[in-house]
């Protein structure tokens, strides 16, 4: 084993023994238990111990709950429930004869042997997250394997409030996966993954790869998701898992938009060129993008909509191919709808001075005016959210709301 191997190894061990420990700790089980028994729903955290958390089947969701749940009118065709239950698509083979597919680089022909592929299963659901009345609905990019950041995000900027304040609905988080890209990481974490959605009742995972190219797949996923268990949630904040966010500054700004605007408005970049240099992860052949610019988009860090544009926007991703960068791709539907995304000086999803050794980039005091930075390590996120939480005495005040 190399050295990185083995150091990764050994946290990977590590950490499994904590959860286990901790998860001994709490039930009192023994750690044969915990991996082959699921423990029983009863346990767990009161959000997350509502009867219809936890059902990996949608269908199983309606079927049961029909008793309870008013069915809700569905004006817009949508489905009532998760409808992908197999991923059956096979490769376009017909691109493979082709000189220009041949002459690309093996990441890209993987992505458009399978670009026809649009949804698959759900794994992990939650189709109780929107009950009731829901203002904020934060959703967070994760990856199996970032449990601390994931952590990290559940004790500040994605702790859930019942009621936000001025007579508006809940804040709500969800963590957006797909399964593991290692085969080798596969089996362990999908276990763990599913004992953490037991505690907390907050992943959404779908059985698609989660790799860089497949985050365009985690939107239109997302979208797909919450023009079905979601409609009537106000506003949707979509951001990484390596940021910091200020839900108060969010919800400061939110306070004087209403939901039925076209809202979309993050860090907007107007007329960015694809990137050309081989090297470059955001690298584009021009097989693949042939014009000189995209349309506006808002950078994937952090990003804040309105639930019924994000509705519409489901419908109008599904018209376009789809796009290996995903902030990209998004701008691509926004504008199939003729929205223009707006941007904002408080996203700075490029970190707060590009300069990335400025001291600007540690400094609370800027953090505590902004909706969000990019980007912070887990203890990073917890230490800053303490500093802009703490006894903070700043000299001046910035103005950017
Ligand atoms: C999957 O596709 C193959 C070939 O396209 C087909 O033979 C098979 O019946 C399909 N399976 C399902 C479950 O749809
Ligand atoms: C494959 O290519 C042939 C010939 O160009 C075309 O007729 C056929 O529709 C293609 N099949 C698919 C699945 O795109
Ligand atoms: C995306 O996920 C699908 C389903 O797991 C997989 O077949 C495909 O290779 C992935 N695409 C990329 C570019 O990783
Ligand atoms: C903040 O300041 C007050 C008064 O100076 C003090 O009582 C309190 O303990 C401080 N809190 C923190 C978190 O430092």
């Amino acid at each position: 084993m190399s050295l990185g191997k083995r150091v990764i190894y050994k946290s990977v061990c590590l950490s499994l023994a904590l959860l286990v420990a901790v998860a001994v700790f709490q039930r009192g089980l023994t750690p044969g238990q915990f991996l082959q028994e699921p423990p029983p729903p009863t346990l767990g955290p009161p959000e997350a111990r509502k009867p219809s958390a936890h059902l990996a089947n949608p269908n199983d969701f309606w079927k049961r709950s029909k008793d309870s749940v008013t069915p809700v009118p569905m004006a817009s065709g949508a489905p009532q429930a998760w409808d992908v239950t197999t991923a059956n698509c096979s490769a376009n083979v017909n691109l493979t004869q082709q000189p220009w597919f041949q002459g690309l680089e093996p990441h890209f022909q993987q992505f458009l042997l399978y670009r026809h592929c649009r949804y698959f299963p759900m794994l992990l659901n939650h189709p109780e997250k929107c009950h009731g009345d829901v203002y904020l609905l934060v959703v967070v990019k994760s990856v199996i394997t970032q449990h601390d950041r994931r952590e990290a995000i559940r004790q500040t900027w994605g702790l859930e409030q019942r009621s936000v304040g001025g007579g508006r609905g809940a804040r709500r988080t969800l963590f957006l996966l797909g399964t593991a890209s290692k085969q080798e990481e596969r089996a362990h974490y999908q276990q763990l993954l599913a004992y953490e959605d037991r505690l907390y009742g907050d992943i959404l995972q779908w059985d698609f790869l989660d790799s860089f190219f497949n985050l365009t797949l985690k939107e239109i996923h997302f979208l797909k998701w919450l023009d079905i268990y979601c409609p009537h949630v106000r506003f949707v904040f979509k951001g990484d898992d390596d940021v910091f966010v200020s839900p108060s500054n969010l919800l400061e700004f939110l306070a004087d938009r209403r939901p039925q605007e076209d809202l979309f408005v993050g860090d907007v970049l107007q007329r960015a060129r694809p990137i050309r240099k081989k090297d470059n992860k955001y690298y584009i052949p021009g097989a693949l993008y042939s014009k000189a610019s995209y349309p506006p988009y808002a950078g994937g860090g952090g990003f804040l909509m309105a639930g019924g544009l994000a509705r519409r926007l489901h419908r109008a991703c599904d018209t376009v191919e789809l796009y290996p960068i995903d902030d990209v791709f998004l701008g691509m539907c926004l504008e199939v709808l003729g929205v223009r995304p707006v941007a904002h000086e408080g996203f700075k999803t490029f970190g707060i001075s590009r300069n990335r050794n400025s001291r600007m980039n540690k400094e609370p005091c800027f953090f505590r005016s902004m909706l969000v930075v990019h980007k912070l390590l887990p203890a990073e996120l917890l230490a800053m959210w303490g500093l802009v939480h703490g006894n903070l005495t700043c000299s001046r005040k910035l103005q950017v709301l």
